[in-house]
């Protein structure tokens, strides 16, 4: 079954506008509380009539959720929770009869426990080919009591669980999640038939998780990394991240994307200080994008947004791979909460309080959440949007902490409540059980009065964030060039960020509290109503120059 289009453009991915689904949240047809693979089919002409490009679907495969869906036991295969193969065939057809692409999530890194590698490698013997699928050692110290290396898990505490018979397994995220030994041949081999597996159903696509972190230096003795995300700057000597050889595996995924026609594409999730290294793995002989996160990582704040705009585009350039830009994603408190946060103040700590010190005005968040999705959309390359932001939801920061299911709540002793205030099920309807997400309930709970927010609340109403997505999606489609060349204009108000596009595109912002001069022109979109003395405060407006 190869779904190929001849005519197609190849490199569509270059300037696609892809929406994050995060299956569980999206949409439920069973009423059982879980979004799924049906739910998402039903609800695929809503997200034609957005105007998206391409879907990336993050894991839907069978998994224990002890990390979301990124803990995997079987790679090729659909839970029986969000359905079956037969419904993610009937999921990528219809998608395709509306033209939206499909991206899967792939996770290399690690498995689940309950991967049936992992349950051989705990029953095989130290030493066996079954555990050097993944990164087992004997500890250190007396006894080897102690773990092989100072190595921390990103969810908090060691990245080292000790099985009965006294050998240690790695796992950079959650004990349920063993790392895989990258340098073993049925391991390259079995993730590179996985691709093909994906590829000949018709998937367009793959993200690919944590892709700088494969390629560990397990040489003797394991050379210390205490502090997994301050070890910067990371210049390709980390044990870790990032190091040269990873490169390698992607070129030779390069070569099965290429079997396809069109080749498939891939975007690698990596999490980097600099953009510089970021894009390498964007070169088109390995995976064509990456995910830049330097605008989720800015404030509300001209001078920085300019500033990481101007170095990944440049840096983009160098390596001669697609631009893309992220504000928000499952793993981030949404962006209009974040931009309504002072500067000082870090979201996991803001969230840590519940959302309560500060409290955020609600209205303000969500007109800078609209004016930085503006902003986003008229800057050259591809942008990812993650669900529900097309309806301005706010992070939902104060669950009650004993619905919290991301390990970050358990692994850091009740300090981070992590990631579910952005997984909480989507309103599709203003009343009724779960707000319409399904029939009677929802896996997290949804705040009262998230009806307000829904589509039914928002769909063909004038000046709804849904309607003005919709109006900035469609626009784009005739606006969006592949040259990325910016002029940057009105450099000297420091209130304002404004750049023109080749083709006479503008796009500008007013970061201050007062009305900005409106630029010459025709206005295409504002993000705000519009004033007829200037630009509102916290608003972006797209225009073009009359001839
Ligand atoms: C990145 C994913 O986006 C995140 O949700 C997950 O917890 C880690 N990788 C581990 O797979
Ligand atoms: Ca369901």
């Amino acid at each position: 079954m190869n779904h190929s289009h001849p005519a197609a453009d190849v490199s569509w991915w270059r300037t696609a506008v892809v929406y994050q689904v995060y299956p569980r949240s999206f949409s439920d047809s069973n009423a059982d509380g879980i979004g799924d693979i049906e739910g998402l089919r039903s609800r695929l002409p809503y997200l034609a009539d957005l105007g998206i490009d391409a879907i990336w679907l993050s894991p839907f495969y069978p998994s224990p959720l002890a990390d979301g869906g990124y803990d995997i036991a079987d790679y090729r295969d659909v839970d029986s929770r969000l359905g079956c193969l037969a419904d993610f065939d009937a999921l990528t057809h219809d998608a395709h009869g509306l033209a939206i692409k499909i991206i899967v999530d792939i996770v290399p890194n690690h498995t689940s426990e309950r991967h049936p590698w992992f349950e051989q490698a705990l029953r095989a013997a130290p030493g066996s080919a079954a555990r050097d699928r993944y990164i087992f050692r004997d500890g250190t110290g007396p006894d080897g009591k102690d773990p092989p290396s100072d190595w921390r898990s990103h969810f908090g505490g060691s990245a080292w669980d000790q099985i009965p018979d006294g050998q240690w397994y790695c796992h950079l995220f959650t004990r349920e999640q063993p790392d895989l030994n990258w340098g073993n041949e049925e391991v390259r081999q079995y993730f590179v038939n996985t691709l093909r597996f994906w590829a000949n159903r018709g998937v367009d696509g793959f993200r690919i998780d944590v892709a700088h972190s494969l390629a560990k230096d397990l040489s003797e003795p394991l050379r210390s990394q205490p502090h997994l995300d301050s070890q910067l700057p990371l210049d390709g000597t980390d044990p870790l991240y990032d190091r040269e050889e990873v490169h390698t595996i992607y070129e030779e995924w390069r070569k099965v994307f290429d079997e396809y026609d069109p080749p498939r594409m891939a975007v690698a999730e990596t999490w980097h200080p600099t953009s510089s290294r970021t894009y390498r793995y964007a070169r088109p002989t390995e995976l064509g994008q990456v995910f830049d996160f330097s605008l989720l990582k800015c404030s509300w704040d001209r001078d920085q947004l300019i500033g990481v705009i101007r170095r990944s585009i440049e840096d983009h350039r160098d390596a001669g791979g697609g631009l893309t830009w992220v504000l928000s994603s499952h793993d981030e408190p949404r962006h209009p909460s974040r931009f309504a946060l002072p500067a000082d103040v870090r979201p996991e700590a803001w969230l840590a309080g519940n959302g309560a010190s500060p409290t955020i005005d609600p209205k303000m968040a969500k007109r800078r959440g609209r004016a930085a999705t503006l902003m986003m959309l008229a800057l050259p390359g591809s942008a990812y949007l993650y669900q529900g932001e097309e309806l301005g939801l706010l992070e939902v920061a104060d669950l009650p902490v004993e619905s919290l299911q991301d390990p970050t709540w358990e692994r850091s002793g009740g300090v981070l409540k992590g990631r579910d205030g952005c997984r909480v099920p989507l309103p599709w309807t203003r009343a009724g059980s779960s707000f319409g997400f399904g029939g009677n309930g929802s896996w997290l709970p949804q705040p009262d009065g998230f009806g307000d927010d829904s589509v039914e609340a928002q769909d063909g109403i004038g000046g709804s964030c849904l309607e003005m997505y919709k109006e900035a999606l469609r626009l784009r489609k005739k606006l969006q060039t592949r040259d990325d060349t910016l002029d940057w204009l009105n450099t000297e108000d420091g209130d304002v960020l404004h750049f023109r596009r080749s083709n006479g595109w503008e796009c500008v912002v007013n970061f201050s509290g007062t009305l900005k001069p409106l630029p010459h022109g025709t206005v295409l979109i504002s993000s705000q109503p519009l004033h007829p003395l200037g630009i509102p405060g916290d608003s972006t407006l797209w225009t073009r120059r009359d001839p």
